[in-house]
């Protein structure tokens, strides 16, 4: 069998030896808790599974869906984003629906990178902003993101010799894994660099509706000027607790969302039309649970953050997300001290460094777990480390 060569330029698979290590502990009988992973632990809401009763019914949810993400549904969540956001979208142009927003992400490199163009991607953020690029062959430059820059990538440090290959930026806050969120001058920062260098902006808004202390996060589209050079993914996977429904959608430049939409109908038929249909009841339905979540993720992340200090760890309180992104103790790598975690306590936490060169010295500790499940894991950690 020869695979292609792109395959050799995937980095190694950074949860591979933590798999490895959590199967040799499980079958020695420990009990493994995994704070490992953002996947929200608590069921989809009610009324979404009722919506998807319904229309799993409807006969004609059965044929190929449209590509673009039925009118119904594009029109829903233009809707969405005016209700949240006063952001006022044309359904039919600036709306495209996703098969969950990794899907979206990843198509579109063949849409706008070639061999050897740059993408402009954050020291730590979602794999396939990086990942997606080396598979058709673009180049990655790391924006650089760390505590003293508060974690806002910095793209005004791009060299010149890569700008004039750059394409596309990424750009995701509330951002996984740093927590961390942006200011508005920032987003205005990046429309005027990206208007100067011409290149598309991708925000990334997986986290929009997980806000803490009041904070609920805005749309990089109520900027002005933002829909001349940018686009925003939304997804119904963490605000709806629908990781495994695959329903996200993109929306803003028309031209950009055209060309997403052109590589998707040669590669994928659309998202399946009932789970659209969900979707509309997800978004336009009643918001409460919506509160709900956020209210519970904040109080995981004050048990989270009480605990640290015993166990000898430090992080900035975030103001939204489902992680807490904590810096280790000295001495270790990430992946030292996500193994030791590992092995001494039975917990599995992210290493930092499997987000981004700038993850080095972090771990990520994620809140998608259940109270008492935390609360063990992070006993353990204190009594055991
Ligand atoms: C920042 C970010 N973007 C995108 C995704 C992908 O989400 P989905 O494909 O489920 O919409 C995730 C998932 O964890 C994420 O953290």
């Amino acid at each position: 069998m020869r695979t292609a060569k792109r395959m050799e330029n995937l980095p190694p698979y950074l949860f591979a030896e933590i798999d490895r290590k959590k199967e040799a502990k499980q079958a020695q009988g420990v009990d493994v808790i995994s704070l490992g992973i953002g996947d929200p632990d608590r069921p989809t809401p009610q009324r979404i599974i009722d919506a998807m009763a319904g229309a799993i019914k409807e006969p004609k949810n059965h044929q190929y869906p449209s590509y673009s993400g039925s009118m119904p549904y594009r029109k829903a969540c233009a809707e969405w984003m005016n209700r949240r956001f006063g952001v006022e979208l044309d359904p039919a142009t600036e709306v495209l629906a996703l098969i969950g927003s990794k899907e979206g992400i990843a198509h579109l490199f063949p849409a706008f990178i070639d061999v050897d163009d740059y993408t402009l991607v954050p020291g730590v953020g979602y794999p396939v902003y990086h990942t997606g690029g080396i598979l058709i062959g673009g180049k990655t430059h790391w924006m650089p993101m760390n505590d003293s820059n508060d974690w806002l990538a910095d793209f005004e440090s791009t060299p010149a010799d890569v700008l004039a290959k750059a394409k596309m930026m990424f750009l995701s806050y509330p951002n996984n894994p740093s927590s961390a969120i942006a200011p508005v001058e920032y987003f205005d920062r990046a429309i005027a660099f990206a208007k100067e260098h011409d290149i598309l902006i991708v925000h990334d808004n997986a986290y929009s509706e997980i806000g803490f202390d009041g904070y609920r996060p805005p749309s990089f589209l109520e900027r002005p000027g933002a829909r001349d050079v940018a686009i925003e993914l939304f997804s119904c996977s963490k605000a709806y607790n629908m990781t495994g429904w695959r329903i996200a959608f993109a929306c803003g430049n028309a031209e950009a969302i055209k060309a997403l939409g052109t590589v998707k109908s040669n590669i994928d038929s659309g998202a399946f039309t009932a789970v659209q249909d969900a979707a509309i009841e997800a978004m336009l339905g009643d918001q409460s649970d919506v509160a709900e979540m956020s209210a519970l993720y904040q109080r995981r992340r004050d048990l989270v953050m009480d605990a640290l200090g015993s166990i000898g760890l430090s992080a900035r309180q975030p103001k939204g997300t489902i992680y807490v992104w904590a810096r280790i103790p000295e001495g270790y790598t990430s992946a030292q001290y996500a193994g030791e975690v590992l092995d001494k306590a039975g917990v599995i936490v992210a290493p930092g460094n499997a987000y981004g060169p700038d993850g080095e010295g972090y771990i990520r500790i994620s809140l998608a777990t259940p109270d008492d499940r935390l609360v063990e894991a992070l006993e353990r950690i204190k009594t055991e480390l």
